[in-house]
């Protein structure tokens, strides 16, 4: 294969010919679907005067071209390179095409593909070129007319964008319909599915009385799980309609689980696409956390219908555009319907290891990125988490009303457009006043910016001087950074935990503020000032930076106990207990015994005894630091220092406050039947979080209770937790039977099975390695199936990193074993599973060498657009 070349934003060129309408009529069969596509073309005004027609086209063959009704010749086009050039077109003209595809050996899940007995597409980003001859890219914006053709009995349900205008039957056992979609859109919003599908249906009335049937479509096996995700979308049509002041547009909205899915889903005009295990829910199935995550995408999907859909992205360097945008809305959403502070917190957590840690990697890049080779390496937490937090920090700065004037402005000028970063930038700096230039580095420049604070204070002056440097790293390709404009919301607190009055310049600013750090180094001044206070930096999260200040740990126990933020309760929390971990890990190094800073202990104490009517929030502050937290912070990660020095914390947070999580666990059992509320999940997350400490003690009788909650059978998030524990012990006893009898009862439920692989493969113990390769072989995984990939393979790689990181290497090899079958059946997941092993300069030398030596052992194959991209920038040096 000759060498991927990258694709530059600085080339892009509008398109010379636009597609005002698209015509399509699909002949469906597993392995030889026949697409018909009339293309109404124009030449763009200004461009391309007398250019050559190029479309995109991948994996068909191509039956018939005909331009105005003549078939072309030979020599009047070529095919070459995915590639069709037509050397010579009218102004404006009639493109027929007939190609047919082979939709049921399509494994890379792009395209048109066969899921179980179901056709169904992924367009995003560059997947209709696989369907038929399209100019393939986001700028072009069409009106579709869709005909499907199937077979009646097999393919009852045929769908598509839009309102279905006309059916009926055909000769051979085949019936056809017709859909007609008037909004004008890109190909990657294009959506087809067929097959036995039955519905659940409802209806929702927009604020401005229009009637809209909801629609969710699931194979039969499937229909007691739909009426969560329908909840869902009916609460996120509203929320839509009072936060952005945004309506449904069209007289239907569908949305479909499909099995074998690459990503969570997808915001497909009129038909949303989902990963079965993003939108079907029940409580006997589900846990908390999925049903919460259900909840979250289908809003985040339905949110793309404006910022996405409406108005979409000139080209896919702008890709954040929408997803930065959306994934901040989906998050509002969560925020006003859930625990804010909770939906904060566990944001932040994840951005801040695996998005810290993209950015300090070698696939690290702005949200904006400025190059690529294969796009679909682009759907990165950068582009999505970072991409969000940067539209956060421009409603902190222009503030929440004025924000609102901006969107509302925004996606009435750009309707019905494609546009770029700079349209809605602009837009808010227009509506704002403020100058927003400096801002826009937030999109070119990559890396996490680190500030490092120091606070002085002046017994005689009164005064407290707060001084803020800032400073990104180098990363790929950008070796020098240029100081950001950074909002730090930060307050002042007593030795007493009182939030002191902020003074500046002798004018007061209450008790919370934000500062405006633009220069590479900024100092303010704070007056009257008593008693040298103890800062609260970065209140709220208030820009995705890393931030060093030297607080003693007294000082991090007052933040956890007092600060009036919520985010940074928590986050003091953390820091304290990372501070108690850091002894502990040296201690490990040293062959000492490990003691857990009493200070730790007492704070706990005081959180599990004061009154609290936040839950949820306690729950939160009662879990330590991720060992993937832990490891962000340290210069070569130490793997077993991190995980025997948590574990320890662990126990002996339990053994000192056991009465304490005893009376908690008891305390927060519910009688009441299962719902997804806030409450009854905050119950349960404390509820589970002290039993797991009662069962790090070791002792016999919390493994009785984890073993009675196990059969007591309540809802999954219990049933869930229970087995975890019993599989995570040594009592193979209690675990092995439980481990048993879930997977016998769940067989058939391949999203249950998804959750018993995982639960069997974060095993701490050693012997789990065997344990994964004997579920490789179980009959419920399959390589072909993303969700058991990840469930599988991806959890452990990602979520049992002592065992993973083993040092004979045996988890790397498995990994890269895995990564070359699936780099032949679905790039795009080989491309993100490799991911671990790009991070080895992260490890010790030899965890290195070893890591290095699995991803050379993969570049010796022939390596798809997907997985070259990512091993060559891993190996470069
Ligand atoms: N646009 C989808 C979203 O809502 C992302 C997506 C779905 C996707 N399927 C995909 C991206 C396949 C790449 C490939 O975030
Ligand atoms: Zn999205």
């Amino acid at each position: 294969m000759s060498e991927p070349q990258a694709i530059y934003l600085s080339d892009y060129q509008p398109p010379a010919y636009q597609v005002t309408r698209t015509e399509l009529t699909f002949e469906l069969d597993p392995h030889a679907t026949r697409v018909r596509a009339r293309l109404h073309l124009e030449r763009h005004e200004d461009q391309g005067q007398g250019e050559a027609l190029v479309l995109n086209g991948e994996h068909l063959t191509t039956l018939e071209l005909a331009i105005d009704g003549q078939t072309l010749k030979d020599d009047e086009y070529r095919i070459e390179n995915e590639r069709l050039t037509i050397f010579r077109v009218p102004e404006r003209f009639v493109l027929d095409t007939e190609v047919e595809i082979d939709p049921a050996a399509n494994t890379a899940l792009e395209g048109l593909y066969v899921s179980g007995s179901m056709f169904c597409t992924q367009c995003e980003p560059e997947g209709f070129r696989r369907i038929t001859w399209y100019p393939d890219r986001p700028d072009v914006m069409a009106t579709f007319e869709t005909t499907i053709i199937g077979d009646r009995e097999q393919l009852p349900v045929m769908l598509s964008n839009g309102n279905p205008v006309e059916w009926g039957e055909l000769p051979d056992g085949r019936h056809f319909v017709t859909w007609q979609d008037p909004h004008p859109k890109p190909s990657y919003l294009f959506a087809l599915v067929a097959g036995e599908l039955e519905k659940l249906e409802d209806r929702f009335t927009t604020m401005s009385g229009r009637e809209v049937t909801l629609q969710l479509w699931v194979e039969a096996r499937n229909t007691d799980k739909t009426e969560w995700a329908m909840e869902s979308l009916k609460r996120a049509m509203r929320w839509d309609e009072q936060a952005y002041g945004r309506e449904y547009d069209l007289d239907r909205f569908m949305i479909v689980a499909v099995d074998d899915f690459n990503m969570g889903a997808m915001e497909n005009k009129g038909l949303n696409i989902f990963n079965s295990a993003a939108v079907l829910a029940n409580p006997a199935t589900t846990t908390d956390a999925a049903f919460q995550r259900i909840d979250t995408i289908v809003a985040h999907e339905y949110f793309h219908n404006w910022s996405g859909n409406r108005v979409t992205c000139r080209d896919w360097f702008q890709l954040a555009l929408k997803e930065g945008f959306t994934v901040f809305r989906d998050q509002s959403y969560t925020e006003d319907t859930q625990s804010a502070a909770v939906a904060r917190i566990q944001n932040v957590a994840m951005l801040r290891t695996a998005q810290f840690a993209e950015d300090a990697g070698p696939t690290a890049h702005p949200v904006r990125p400025d190059h690529f080779i294969e796009i679909s390496n682009f759907y990165t937490l950068t582009i999505y988490e970072k991409g969000a937090e940067v539209v956060r920090m421009l409603r902190n700065l222009v503030g929440p009303e004025t924000f609102r004037r901006g969107s509302d402005r925004y996606f009435e000028r750009f309707d019905g457009q494609a546009v770029r970063v700079e349209d809605f930038v602009a837009t808010m700096a227009e509506v704002s006043g403020l100058d927003l230039d400096q801002f826009m580095r937030w999109y070119s420049q990559a890396g996490t910016p680190q500030l490092s604070v120091q606070g002085e204070y002046d017994a005689t002056a009164r005064q407290y001087h707060l001084t803020i440097a800032q400073h990104t790293p180098a990363t790929p390709g950008q070796p020098d950074k240029q100081p950001l404009h950074i909002p730090v919301r930060m307050g002042l607190l007593g030795p007493d935990g009182a939030s002191l009055e902020l003074v500046v310049n002798g004018e007061s600013h209450g008790t919370d503020t934000v500062l405006a750090l633009q220069q590479e180094r900024q100092s303010w001044t704070f007056e009257q000032l008593d008693v040298a206070p103890v800062p609260s930096l970065l209140r709220g999260f208030s820009a995705p930076v890393q931030l060093d200040y030297n607080w003693s740990r007294d000082d991090l126990a007052l933040l956890m106990r007092f600060d009036e933020d919520g985010f940074n309760r928590w986050d003091g929390g953390q820091r304290l207990a990372l501070a108690a971990l850091e002894d502990m890990m040296v201690a490990w190094r040293a062959n000492e015994s490990m003691k857990l800073d009493g200070r730790l202990i007492e704070a706990w104490r005081g959180l599990l005894n004061s009154p609290t009517d936040d839950r949820a929030v306690l729950a939160e502050m009662l879990r330590l630091p991720t060992e993937a937290w832990i490891a962000e912070q340290q210069s070569v990660v130490d793997v077993d220092a991190i995980h025997a020095a948590r574990e320890a914390a662990i126990s002996q947070l339990a053994d000192n406050l056991y009465v304490d999580f005893e009376r908690t666990y008891h305390a927060n059992q519910l009688d009441a039947p299962y719902a997804p509320t806030p409450e009854q999940i905050a119950a349960r997350s404390l509820k589970n979080v002290a039993l797991g400490y009662m069962v790090a003690t070791g002792e016999r009788e919390p493994l009785m209770l984890a073993q009675a909650q196990f059969e007591a059978d309540h809802n999954m998030t219990d049933v869930r937790a229970a087995l975890t524990l019993l599989a995570h012990s040594d009592a193979s006893e209690l675990g092995d039977p439980a481990i048993r009898a879930f997977g016998e009862r769940w067989a058939h439920d391949p999203l249950v099975m998804d959750q018993w692989f995982a639960t069997q493969v974060t095993r701490p113990q050693q012997d789990v390695m065997e344990r994964l390769k004997f579920l490789m072989e179980h009959q419920a995984f399959s390589l072909k199936n993303p969700n058991r990939v990840r469930a599988l393979i991806g959890t452990f790689v990602n979520s049992n990193r002592v065992n993973f990181h083993r040092i004979d290497g045996e988890g790397y090899r498995l990994l890269a074993d895995v990564v070359i079958e699936l780099n032949q059946l679905n790039p795009e997941i080989a491309a993100r599973m490799v991911t671990p092993l790009t991070r080895f300069r992260r490890f010790d030398e030899q965890r290195q060498r070893l890591m290095r030596a699995e991803l050379e052992r993969i570049r010796q194959e022939p390596l798809s657009r997907n997985l070259y991209e990512v091993v060559a920038k891993a190996l470069a040096d």
